[in-house]
């Protein structure tokens, strides 16, 4: 007796669950798949893109799904995400901020103290930010000339230490990072380390860890509480050592500042009146957002790009016998070399475009009710654009899974030709603040690097994958390169 009442109160409560859920379900939502109750959809192990491709497929490009308390809008195309992001954005520019940023971003409840963060805030934060950050960054450089001989003499460390490989078979990608981790650091506070360093070597293998564990769909984006779980323990470990690796530069700078001598970014930011809006205490956060995003991005490009041109060498030869005719090898090349060497530009750019190292870019989230295409998505809504979906598009690209980089040439192979559905950095008001200097560094480290060496897989070993790995910035599974001097 007792045992089936308490049987019915249970098939009761699911009962009401189930109801709930239904119930709940906003009117006039994008269509898209059913989802379990509570936990929502549950997707397959593997690319979140691919699997977002798939329902995109069976539902259209604007489609919907829900997961934990959340809906999503998953945008496929380059009309419904410039739409969104660009045409509607006071809508679609907010952040999605997952709950557990509590662990890493200070309380905004807290008196006085501001959810400082570029990436991960929404309203007068982020705009006062924006507004500061951007023109600070422009007067160190990002995008100008002035920026190149520092860029190229971390190019000559990076040719140096892969010079002394020898042409080994070697995993380049730690290196790699070690080269944009210095350029990034050099302007946000005037220093960079030996390859050797060990305290860098520390950050940068904390920083891979952690951009390995949360992952689009780790559920401890939507159910925050998990973060106190051993499972994260390496995440919460890794924000307070990189906190106290930026606290001390922040502390140092603070010492020695002097008004009328700017060293660089965290200097700028000291002396502008937005330092009386942001503690100090506070602002490491808006420097770890560069330095996360300023690092492993510029080092993942550059090694697709060394993949790609292995597995493809004759667009590497191309390459070479461009460089040669209009730099030669007796001087660095630089950026205004750039309209000259239309066929370097045209493959890193498709190598941006095949392997976009944010497919998915970065959540945003709807500020307001909003309708959008005949459909109402409610306010708190996060939106997803699918980069990868747009730059694998066969309405916008012939043969969209090939690597071809003459798409992004005239037919006389002399000029660049732009295509509008290219779009690594993002689109709208909240695009990469960072888009500048990245299109300078790739550029500047690809074209050194195939300067001065032959890039080759090593010898009688099956072709790595070219798939990415699944983790929040998609870098190539590691792979073995032979770098021979030319
Ligand atoms: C090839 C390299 C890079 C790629 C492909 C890339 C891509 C992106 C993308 C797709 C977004 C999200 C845009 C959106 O939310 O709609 C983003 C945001 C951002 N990126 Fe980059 N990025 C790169 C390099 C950099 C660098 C070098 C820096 C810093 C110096 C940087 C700093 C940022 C910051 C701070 C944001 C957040 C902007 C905001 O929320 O307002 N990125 N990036
Ligand atoms: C941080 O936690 C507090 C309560 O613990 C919550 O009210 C707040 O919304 C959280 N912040 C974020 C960004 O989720
Ligand atoms: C080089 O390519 C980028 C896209 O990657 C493009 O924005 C730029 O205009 C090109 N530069 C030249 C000089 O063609």
């Amino acid at each position: 007796m007792f045992e089936l009442s308490a049987t019915s109160v249970f098939l009761g409560v699911v009962i009401f669950l189930l109801c709930f859920w239904v119930v709940r379900r906003p009117k006039n939502l994008p269509p898209g798949p059913w989802s379990l109750p509570i936990i929502g959809y549950n997707f397959k192990p593997g690319l979140i893109h691919e699997a977002y491709m798939d329902l995109a497929k069976k539902y259209g490009p604007i489609f919907s799904l829900r997961r934990g308390s959340f809906v999503f809008v998953i945008l496929n195309d380059r009309e419904s995400i410039t739409q969104a992001l660009v045409k509607s954005g006071e809508f679609f520019s907010d952040r999605f901020v997952p709950g557990h940023f509590n662990w890493s971003i200070p309380d905004p409840g807290k008196k006085g103290k501001l959810h400082t963060t570029i990436a991960f805030s929404n309203g007068k934060p982020w705009v006062d930010l924006r507004r500061f950050a951007l023109p600070a960054l422009r007067s160190f450089g990002f995008g100008k000339q002035s920026l190149v001989p520092q860029i190229n003499l971390e190019a000559r460390y990076l040719s140096e230490e892969i010079r002394n490989l020898r042409g080994e078979p070697t995993d380049l990608a730690t290196t790699f990072s070690k080269a944009t981790a210095n350029i990034i650091c050099q302007l946000l506070f005037s220093q960079r380390y030996e390859y050797s360093d060990g305290e860098m070597s520390r950050i940068l293998k904390s920083m891979d860890e952690f951009l390995s564990l949360i992952h689009e769909t780790d559920l401890v984006n939507i159910f925050e509480t998990l973060i106190h779980t051993p499972r994260y323990k390496p995440y919460r470990e890794s924000i307070f050592s990189d906190r106290d690796f930026i606290m001390s530069h922040l502390n140092s700078h603070r010492e020695t500042f002097q008004k009328d001598n700017i060293r660089d970014f965290t200097d700028a930011f000291l002396a502008d009146d937005i330092s009386k809006e942001f503690e100090l205490e506070h602002f490491w956060r808006v420097l770890l957002d560069f330095f996360i995003g300023g690092t492993d991005t510029t080092a993942s490009v550059t090694s697709w790009t060394i993949l790609f041109l292995s597995v493809h060498p004759d667009v590497q030869r191309k390459v070479q016998a461009e460089l040669d005719t209009v730099v030669g090898r007796g001087r660095q090349p630089n950026t205004l070399d750039r309209p000259d060497l239309p066929y370097c530009n045209a493959t890193l750019t498709e190598v941006m475009r095949i392997r976009p190292i944010l497919p998915v870019s970065v959540p945003h989230m709807t500020s307001d009710d909003v309708s959008f295409r005949g459909f109402t998505i409610p306010k708190g809504s996060i939106i997803i654009p699918n980069l990868w979906a747009v730059h694998h598009d066969p309405k916008e690209w012939n043969e969209p899974d090939t690597f071809n980089p003459d798409r992004f040439l005239s037919a006389d192979g002399k000029q660049f030709q732009k295509n509008e559905a290219w779009m690594p950095f993002g689109v709208g008001r909240r695009d990469c603040v960072g888009s500048q200097l990245a299109k300078m560094e790739t550029f500047l480290l690809f074209t050194n690097l195939f300067q001065q060496f032959e890039f080759k897989l090593p010898p009688n070993q099956p072709n790595p994958s070219m798939r990415g790995a699944n983790r929040f910035t998609m870098n190539p599974q590691p792979y073995k390169i032979c770098a021979i001097e030319r």
